[in-house]
């Protein structure tokens, strides 16, 4: 076992680990979904929110995922015996999750070894524009770490090659006709104005000192680029302190021909792990 300073006051991480993490980019391929996880049209990577999880929060801690999808982040919380609160608009999407992290209690039960591992994880079907209302009703704690991917701005309603080849195989290729939905606003500035209101509305229930972390993309559409993760960043930094990105690259995404012959015409295959954090100073 690598060995952790006791003035860590953040992690429990090695000194190795930590620095390690400290690096702008990584690669990281996602393992092949499974079919349930499959229908959802945008997930991450459990594995590489675990990460995330063990840097930014000790053992116990308590994340939170305003935009939960499948459950991937309560299950990393999970893997790393840290309280997870999600939230999730779509019941059949928050139904997922449930279902993904009963399976993962139920082999704790059967693994002797899983004693240690007390974390609770907790699935709540929602909106979360209503972030005051929410915490009201379940009386719920303050937050060591925000970590989620929210929805990528109007862009799933984009018909792409990647998107016809789901629709051809009977998965959603957005989320809802939800007006709440958040992939559902009605312009690209309504949508970024939208998703700082709900950080401005999660910050005081953020711990001093804690962080939020925000997976986005930048990606074409009609109109042309659309900056939305610096655009987002940009507008977060009035509220949070920013503390620079991590770029997650993909090297195993297929290469579509998009403009072939005409124009040059992007494949995205990274997207911006964006590091805020919550301090006092930089509230305006
Ligand atoms: C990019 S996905 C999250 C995927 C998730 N990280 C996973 O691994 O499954 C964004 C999710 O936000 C949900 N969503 C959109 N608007 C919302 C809102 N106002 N409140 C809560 N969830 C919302 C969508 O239904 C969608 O499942």
């Amino acid at each position: 076992m690598p060995e952790v300073s006791p003035q860590n006051r953040l992690n429990e991480l090695s000194a190795q680990e930590w620095l390690k993490f400290t690096k702008s980019w990584f690669v990281h391929n996602p393992p092949p979904r499974k079919k349930d996880e499959k229908l959802h049209p945008a997930k991450y990577p459990e594995n590489m929110i675990a990460e995330f999880i063990k840097f930014f929060t000790k053992e116990g801690g308590i994340v939170f995922d305003p935009f939960l999808g499948t459950g991937s982040t309560l299950v990393a919380a999970h893997q790393t015996n840290r309280h997870g609160i999600g939230i999730e608009l779509q019941e059949k999407y928050a139904k997922i999750a449930r279902e993904r992290l009963q399976v993962l209690e139920s082999q704790l039960k059967l693994d002797a070894q899983g004693s240690a591992l007390k974390a609770k994880q907790l699935v709540l079907q929602g909106n979360s524009n209503e972030i005051e209302s929410l915490w009201e009703k379940y009386s719920l704690p303050q937050l060591d770490l925000v970590i989620t991917s929210p929805p990528y701005g109007p862009m799933l309603r984009n018909k792409g090659l990647a998107a016809k080849g789901r629709e051809d195989e009977g998965l959603d290729t957005h989320y809802s006709e939800d007006e709440s939905d958040l992939g559902n606003a009605k312009s690209y500035d309504e949508f970024v104005q939208r998703l700082v209101d709900i950080f401005v509305a999660i910050k005081p229930k953020i711990k001093e000192g804690g962080y939020a972390v925000v997976v986005l993309q930048n990606y074409m559409e009609k109109e042309g680029f659309k900056m939305l993760a610096w655009d987002f960043a940009r507008e977060m930094a009035k509220h949070y302190e920013f503390r620079g990105e991590r770029i997650w690259c993909q090297d195993n995404k297929t290469l579509y021909p998009y403009g072939y012959r005409y124009s040059f015409v992007l494949n995205v295959h990274h997207h911006y792990c964006l590091i805020f954090r919550k301090s006092g100073q930089k509230i305006i």
